[in-house]
């Protein structure tokens, strides 16, 4: 059975439509819908490029429970969090057990944690020096960054690297392994 996902974004997007992009010819998977908690976030002209509808929403309707109610109507099996900055509800980790994936642009548990995303992420691990940096891909449960580790990848920080530098090499990172990673999870349900 095709399995039925919905990505959630809160800025760019460029995770989201790569994610898409590898999608897009696998008739076992289906991206189904992209939700977003910023109205005037790219993600969201990225989603209606390929011709996927997008839900936006407000923190307090996914406190009060609309979005797992969506997610239920719409038979998602599986999410998959793309650069998605709230905190998932617990009845939604609840309804979900290893069936939300969340990619971090550090090497968890270093560098994770409320507030630490993005950009910031990258100014903390420069600011400390670190030689290397890396993404962590991991499952969602009710805290923040510490769910089970699924996958992690690793790249070098230069002395003279810049945060920007840094977010770039993170980045490819992020394109080259989220979606296998997402579709071997995806393969094992
Ligand atoms: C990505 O680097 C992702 O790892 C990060 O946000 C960026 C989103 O970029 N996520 C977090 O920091 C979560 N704590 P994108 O919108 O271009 O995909």
């Amino acid at each position: 059975m095709t399995k039925q996902v919905a990505i959630f974004a809160s800025g760019s997007g460029s995770n989201a439509e790569n994610i898409i992009k590898h999608f897009e010819n696998n008739s076992n998977v289906n991206i189904k819908l992209v939700l977003c908690n910023k109205k005037d976030a790219f993600v969201l002209e990225r989603a209606k490029k390929f011709g996927i509808p997008s839900v936006v929403f407000s923190k307090k309707q996914m406190e009060e429970g609309e979005i797992l109610a969506l997610l239920k109507k719409e038979q998602i099996d599986f999410v998959v969090l793309a650069g998605f900055l709230l905190k998932v509800p617990d009845e939604m980790v609840a309804a979900y057990p290893n069936r939300i994936v969340n990619i971090h642009p550090a090497l968890l548990p270093n560098y994770g944690g409320k507030g630490m995303y993005g950009m910031k992420v990258h100014e903390a691990v420069v600011a400390a020096g670190e030689r290397e940096s890396g993404i962590t891909i991991h499952f969602v449960n009710e805290f923040f960054d510490s769910g089970e580790t699924i996958f992690q990848a690793r790249c070098e920080v230069l002395p003279t690297d810049s945060p920007e530098d840094v977010a770039t090499k993170v980045h490819a990172l992020e394109y080259a392994h989220f979606p296998q990673v997402i579709e071997s999870v995806l393969e094992k349900l």
